[in-house]
């Protein structure tokens, strides 16, 4: 751990160099899903004027959707849903989505990444927005699973009483789902360097 690489500008790096940074970045990249767990849990306490707090509902909307039956990645978008509250003031949902990206389907990226548009549905004419603005969306293919979404599993999510799983209920799914990219422009790389840090192991074991 902590093998620097020695370049000043990114042009005189070498392969070498990159070989140190692909050992850190690996188990870097591992930890994904824990600084996840943590960073949705800085919601916790986060009222900001709701009956529950952004964390409670973020694990209600999470608990709806794994009680409805839906599978582990629609759940785990469930769960992250509202993670851009901390940071996306005015736009938290695509925060949401840009996490989610390389690692979930077209159809529960579009469901992320517009569920703010959809959810205002249930409150927009209450400060003076379009509450059907998501009709610019009619016909769309994600249209339904984007309306049902909010409709089932967000909208409902801000009950004290109701059932909320903890977040030790849903860690093995956010394993599972950040375990590996499905689109990324590093998926490659990534691949590359599972087998240059394979190749650092075996060579410093061997020697
Ligand atoms: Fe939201
Ligand atoms: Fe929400």
């Amino acid at each position: 751990m902590n093998d620097r690489a020695t370049f000043t500008r990114m042009q005189d790096s070498t392969q070498a160099d990159w070989q140190r940074i692909g050992g850190e970045y690996l188990p870097f990249a591992r930890q994904l899903p824990d600084r996840l767990m943590a960073h949705l849990k800085v919601l916790e306490g986060d009222y900001g004027g709701f009956p529950v707090d952004r964390y409670t509902h973020s694990l209600q909307t999470a608990t709806n959707a794994l009680r409805a039956g839906r599978d582990e990645e629609y759940v785990v978008c469930a769960l992250f849903h509202d993670i851009g509250d901390t940071l996306g003031t005015y736009n938290h949902f695509d925060i949401a989505a840009a996490i989610l990206k390389p690692f979930v389907s077209e159809a529960n990226l579009w469901m992320v990444q517009n569920h703010g548009i959809f959810q205002g549905y249930y409150f927009f004419h209450h400060i003076g927005l379009n509450r059907d603005m998501r009709d610019q969306f009619a016909g769309h293919a994600h249209f339904d699973r984007t309306a049902e979404f909010c409709d089932l599993f967000d909208n409902p999510a801000f009950d004290a009483k109701a059932e909320t799983l903890p977040m030790s209920e849903f860690e093995p799914m956010v394993r599972r789902v950040f375990a590996q990219p499905k689109n990324s422009i590093y998926k490659t790389s990534s691949a590359m360097t599972d087998k240059l840090v394979a190749a650092t192991f075996t060579s410093a074991t061997i020697t």
